[in-house]
């Protein structure tokens, strides 16, 4: 049972929903069950077109439309070929929020916006932050780089990140990075955020389309759980194991961006995340991973950062004397 029906921020306003908890777009990772179980729970599900063709993205965003009428949106990298044809497809299928990441948010955001969609951008920088507040986007997150996955290169943390966004930019703010429970929504909160988006917990809920032994492994982790590698090519989270000290290892060497960019193969994301293979492939994962100690549904972890969060805000020591 909840201790409340309602988190209200700007973005709760913003998107419609309950509380102020966005599940990250992940690769690998958050298909439509995961979306949906999370919006049904009263956070924000996202949908992560990262590693889907149009057809597979299409295919997602209608079966998630079958069973579930609310809140919903999807995580496109910008980077990607085929971006146009992704965005083609979300705009078609009646989507209305877009959060984009990794690349230029000033392309697209007119488009998406002649199309009723609300646009949030992901930042690693107050630099990058500012840009996309520039382009006319409605939200942003800022991402730390203790988050999991690609990072920026200038290795933010969360906690300098949010308090410089929130003093220099006015449209709303989800704190990325770091964010397990309701004390990292309440420090969110603190920090000047809105609300905040929570990956590594989520790609260890029973609704992830990881494989088991991604899921495991961040179970079994202990600190420190992650490393970032790919620094100087595409900074990269990933969970400690034998692939992290292998780059870690090139990276020290000083090799040419080339080499690394040989060393850093194809396909390893997924036999990571997807096919649980921990000796060739990345399990891309945040830091606070190594604080995750069950699987739980996504509607358990929705309730525990709720209640949590509930109970961080009534221990603060007030009233003061
Ligand atoms: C397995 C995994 C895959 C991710 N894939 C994407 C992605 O495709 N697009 C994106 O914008 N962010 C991606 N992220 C970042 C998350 O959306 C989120 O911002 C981040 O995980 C938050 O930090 P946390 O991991 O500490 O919770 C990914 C993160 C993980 C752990």
């Amino acid at each position: 049972m909840l201790p409340i029906r309602k988190i209200k921020t700007r973005i709760t306003d913003l998107f419609g929903i309950k509380f102020p908890i966005v599940q990250g777009g992940m690769i690998w990772t958050s298909g439509w069950k995961l979306a949906v179980a999370v919006s049904k729970a009263g956070g924000l599900g996202l949908i992560g077109a990262g590693s889907m063709t149009p057809e597979l993205l299409q295919e997602h965003i209608r079966k998630a439309k079958r069973v579930w009428d609310g809140p919903l949106g999807v995580n496109i990298p910008l980077m990607r070929g085929d971006v146009e044809e992704l965005i083609r497809v979300t705009i078609e299928t009646g989507i209305k929020t877009v959060f984009s990441s990794a690349g230029n948010p000033g392309k697209y955001t007119e488009l998406l916006h002649e199309n009723g969609i609300i646009v949030t951008h992901v930042v690693p920088s107050l630099k990058l932050g500012l840009k996309a507040e520039a382009r006319g986007v409605d939200a942003i997150v800022g991402e730390g780089t203790e988050a999991g996955g690609h990072n920026g290169f200038e290795e933010i943390p969360t906690f300098p990140l949010i308090q410089r966004l929130a003093d220099h930019i006015k449209i709303p703010i989800i704190a990325a990075g770091g964010i397990r429970d309701g004390r990292g929504l309440a420090a969110s909160i603190a920090l000047g955020a809105d609300g905040a988006q929570v990956g590594t917990r989520f790609a260890c809920s029973v609704e992830s389309s990881t494989s088991e032994e991604y899921k495991k492994a961040i179970v079994n982790s202990t600190e420190p759980a992650t490393s970032l590698v790919l620094r100087r090519l595409v900074p990269t989270r990933i969970l400690n194991g034998a692939v992290a000290s292998e780059l870690k290892k090139i990276e020290a060497a000083g090799v040419e961006v080339a080499e690394l960019d040989k060393a850093r193969g194809v396909g390893r994301a997924r036999k990571g995340l997807f096919l649980g293979d921990f000796e060739e492939g990345y399990m891309e994962a945040g830091e606070i991973a190594g604080d995750i100690a069950s699987i739980l549904s996504a509607d358990e972890i929705v309730q525990d950062i709720v209640t949590g969060y509930c109970k961080t805000i009534g221990s603060f020591p007030l009233p003061l004397e």
